[in-house]
């Protein structure tokens, strides 16, 4: 009897091994969907200043050419200056009438010695409302170790509240940049393929892999080594999901490698799974135990 137990209490082990590997073998990766932060007038200032910088880090895109700290790229002038520069820029405008005009209008003044590359902030990739704009003017100002001056009106916020939700994928390919160079659903940079329709021709598995390893492949007509070779590496994999599934969504295609559409990423199936496994588990343990009781009654009887 003892020695059933201990067979089955192994077992049981062994189960509860399988379903801690299972376990770690399921990506954890879920489809997040975007965050929105509403503006209003009422939002106090170091929030607005919060919004600003993450606006102007994350969904604005502007650190593919920008710097706003030490490390960054120097496509376009250093961003922790704008704001005391803005002051003298263009005689007899102010510094906010001025941070307003290189946002929506870049090509109204361009700083001397960088060329005409910058979107206006309004339209897409990165589309912003003007609440987002405003924030994004008052971190500038801080930036510059100035007071915001910027001051959110009842308009701007609905403005704000009325621009629809935008794919996460979306919002990571400006933050990582691939806009920069690609073209996306009417706007960004014509150094690379436009990807609107990339997965109308590729698996959405081909594009992860792409990503990772940009010289997976070339594509005809242009040139080989200009994609970054480090930069899909340092995306981390939940984000290459989302960016996958959003162009394979643009094409109509669901993904579903063991990313965002897998029935995997969802915490209902798998708790599901570990409790069939361990319901399996226990089953054959009884099945087991029952055998091994028999055959000892047998022996004895
Ligand atoms: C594709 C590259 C690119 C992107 C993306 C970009 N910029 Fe620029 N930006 C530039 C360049 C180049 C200049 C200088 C030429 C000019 O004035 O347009 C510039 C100029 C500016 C200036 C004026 C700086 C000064 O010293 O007068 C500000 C402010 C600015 N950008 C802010 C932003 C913000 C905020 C974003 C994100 C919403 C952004 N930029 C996105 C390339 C870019
Ligand atoms: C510095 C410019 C640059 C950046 C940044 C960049 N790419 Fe590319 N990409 C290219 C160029 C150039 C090509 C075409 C040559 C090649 O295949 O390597 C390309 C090709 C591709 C292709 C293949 C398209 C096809 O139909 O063959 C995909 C997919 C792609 N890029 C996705 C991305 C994504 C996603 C990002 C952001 C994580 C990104 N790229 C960032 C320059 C860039």
């Amino acid at each position: 009897m003892i020695r059933t137990f201990i067979k089955a209490f192994i077992f049981m082990l062994a189960v509860v091994s399988l379903y801690a590997w299972v376990g770690q073998l399921v990506p954890q990766f879920e489809e997040q969907p975007p965050k929105k932060k509403i503006i209003t007038p009422q939002t106090p200032p170091d929030e607005l200043l919060a919004i600003g910088q993450e606006t102007l880090r994350g969904k604005g895109g502007c650190l593919i050419c920008h710097k706003d700290q030490d490390a960054g790229n120097e496509r376009g002038p250093d961003l922790r200056k704008a704001a005391a520069a803005a002051a003298t820029r263009k005689p007899g405008m102010g510094m906010e009438e001025y941070l307003f005009e290189s946002l929506l209008h870049p090509e109204a003044f361009l700083v001397p010695g960088y060329p005409k590359m910058m979107p206006p902030a309004d339209k897409p990739p990165a589309n912003l409302s003007k609440a987002e704009i405003k924030a994004m003017i008052a971190y500038l100002q801080s930036l510059s170790g100035m007071a915001p001056t910027v001051k959110v009106l009842a308009e701007d916020a609905q403005a704000n509240a009325a621009t629809g939700p935008v794919h996460r994928g979306k919002e990571l390919m400006g933050t990582y940049g691939c806009v920069g160079c690609h073209k996306l659903e009417g706007a960004g940079g014509e150094i690379g393929p436009e990807l609107t329709k990339v997965a109308a021709n590729r698996e959405p598995a081909d594009i992860l892999n792409k990503i990772v390893n940009p010289a997976a492949w070339t594509t005809p007509g242009f040139q080989a080594g200009i994609m970054p070779a480090e930069l899909g590496k340092s995306i981390p994999e939940g984000d290459r999901h989302e960016i996958v599934a959003y162009l394979a969504g643009l094409s109509g295609k669901s993904y579903s490698a063991t990313g965002a559409t897998s029935p995997w990423s969802h915490e209902g199936v798998r708790l599901g799974l570990v409790i069939l496994v361990f319901n399996i588990g226990m089953l054959i343990a009884l099945a087991l135990a029952r055998r091994s009781n028999k055959a000892s009654e047998q022996t004895h009887g």
